[in-house]
């Protein structure tokens, strides 16, 4: 079975062109990652973490796997100029790409660029952190779940991307799929977050930990 649209199609193309990107650098690498086909958060997710960001007066945010710098972009105009946004990334070249944005931004004082295994990074950083962001390889979603875990404060809100896996959880048993079911269980059983799924783009977990 091929890959679901999540959001029926006239109504995603509708949302595209009413929630745009925020500044003009924030529509250039928006293109740059459509026309690369890199797989970005998008401005209907990145307006729904400003959001949640400005909403909960976050100024210190993790994220795991930061590609060229998109959705940490969205996070860094949102935490003001006393946040930090921790950013990790495996491709040497993108975090030099993302570089150059938050350069061209003047915001590179709001963030830290870490390369090599986004876990393996994080776990230098004691946090807590008012928003961790996981968007690395699914396969690693539970390991991630355990170290955002040990650095989130409660008030703060875990975020997993892709939790709707292009409609593979309906469909595939491999790794990954495995992996986001596994990790949206966890999240829902869990009595420390209360978690909901929103489809958008291709669905996010966001999970409020209570206690
Ligand atoms: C979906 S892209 C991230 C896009 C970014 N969050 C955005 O929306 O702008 C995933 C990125 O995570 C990186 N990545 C995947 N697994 C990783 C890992 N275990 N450690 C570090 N980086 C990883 C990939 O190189 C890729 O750039």
């Amino acid at each position: 079975m091929s890959d679901l649209e999540i959001t029926h199609p006239q109504i995603y193309a509708y949302l595209e062109k009413t929630l745009t990107e925020e500044t003009p650098l924030l529509r250039e690498m928006g293109a740059y990652g459509r026309a690369q086909n890199f797989p970005i958060i998008g401005a209907q997710v990145g307006r729904l973490f400003y959001f949640l960001a400005r909403a909960l007066k976050a100024s210190q945010v993790l994220e795991l796997g930061s590609g060229f710098g998109y959705s940490a972009m969205w996070f860094a105009l949102a935490v003001g100029a006393d946040g930090k946004v921790i950013m990790t990334e495996g491709k040497q070249a993108n975090v030099d790409r993302a570089r150059d944005y938050f350069t061209r931004a003047g915001l590179l004082d709001r963030v830290e660029f870490n390369v090599g295994d986004a876990l393996t990074r994080a776990e230098t950083y004691p946090g807590p952190f008012d928003i961790i962001f996981c968007d690395i390889d699914k396969h690693s979603y539970p390991q991630a779940l355990a170290l955002a875990r040990a650095k989130l404060r409660v008030g703060g809100i875990l975020i997993f991307d892709n939790m709707l896996w292009h409609g593979r959880i309906l469909t595939e048993n491999d790794a990954d799929t495995r992996a986001v079911l596994e990790t949206t269980r966890a999240l829902f059983d869990d009595n420390e977050f209360f978690t909901t799924l929103v489809p958008l783009h291709d669905g996010q977990a966001l999970a409020l930990r209570v206690k």
